[in-house]
């Protein structure tokens, strides 16, 4: 047991899906895997561990922003081993051509600040995606016939921005999206020698103001989910 999570050593499976929403670990835990047991409950913060085509998976939440994520996927990959860890959540597009219910899979996270600003301090480190992982998920997508994108993301660190400006700058230098996590999930990858991806879907456009009708957030959230899998055991 952690801080955080209290899972007992072995009830976390090396590959780890981590929704923002502890409520969507459920979900997902219960549609796609067999045998999913509660492995975490822990402030609310939902992790269950089960079976998806004979390989162990857990899913666990990673809450909203980069401090909240961090904590899980340190203790995730210091404390119970994970070796694979996919972001599954959603985000705002931010170009024309990228659609509400679009996949986004980030190759690259630019981010303000992260909370490994500190140790790099003046450096720009640029968290990347695992290559192995992002090839099986455009792969995985693409059999799918769901429309994807691929590129850079931008993980904010506020979602009430008071500075749209960097917004603008992001949407200029082609970003592709806006959410709040996957910069440091990469980062912290990168720090371990463990691999990382982020799958996000479309659920608001900034350009745009469409937004995702609730009625179809289930479907899209399931197509991440299974992108991740096919991807992480690609
Ligand atoms: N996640 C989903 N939509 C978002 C947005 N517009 N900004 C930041 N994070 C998001």
């Amino acid at each position: 047991m952690t801080i955080h999570i209290g899972a007992k050593p072995g009830e976390i499976a090396e590959t780890v899906l981590m929704p923002g929403d502890p409520y969507r670990a459920r979900w997902a835990a219960e549609t796609f895997l067999e045998n999913a047991k509660l492995v975490n409950d822990v402030r609310g913060m939902l992790g269950y561990t089960g079976i998806w085509n004979g390989h162990p998976v857990t899913i666990h939440g990673s809450g909203m922003g980069m401090p909240s994520l961090s904590i899980y996927a340190n203790e995730l990959i210091r404390d119970y081993g994970a070796k694979t860890l996919i972001r599954i959540g959603s985000c705002g597009g931010m170009q024309e051509k990228v659609q509400v219910r679009d996949v986004i899979i980030a190759m690259t996270a630019s981010a303000l600040s992260t909370p490994s600003s500190g140790i790099f301090k003046e450096l720009n480190f640029a968290p990347c995606a695992d290559w192995s992982l992002l090839r099986a998920a455009v792969n995985a997508a693409e059999a799918k016939g769901v429309p994807t994108h691929v590129g850079g993301i931008y993980s904010a660190d506020v979602f009430y921005d008071e500075r749209p400006d960097l917004n603008e700058q992001m949407t200029r230098h082609g970003i592709l999206g806006v959410e709040m996590e996957a910069a440091e999930l990469y980062n912290l990858a990168a720090r371990y020698g463990v691999r990382a991806l982020a799958v996000l879907t479309v659920s608001d456009h900034l350009l745009t103001g469409a937004a995702l009708p609730s009625a179809d957030r289930e479907r899209s959230f399931g197509d991440m989910v299974e992108i991740a899998l096919e991807a992480a055991f690609a």
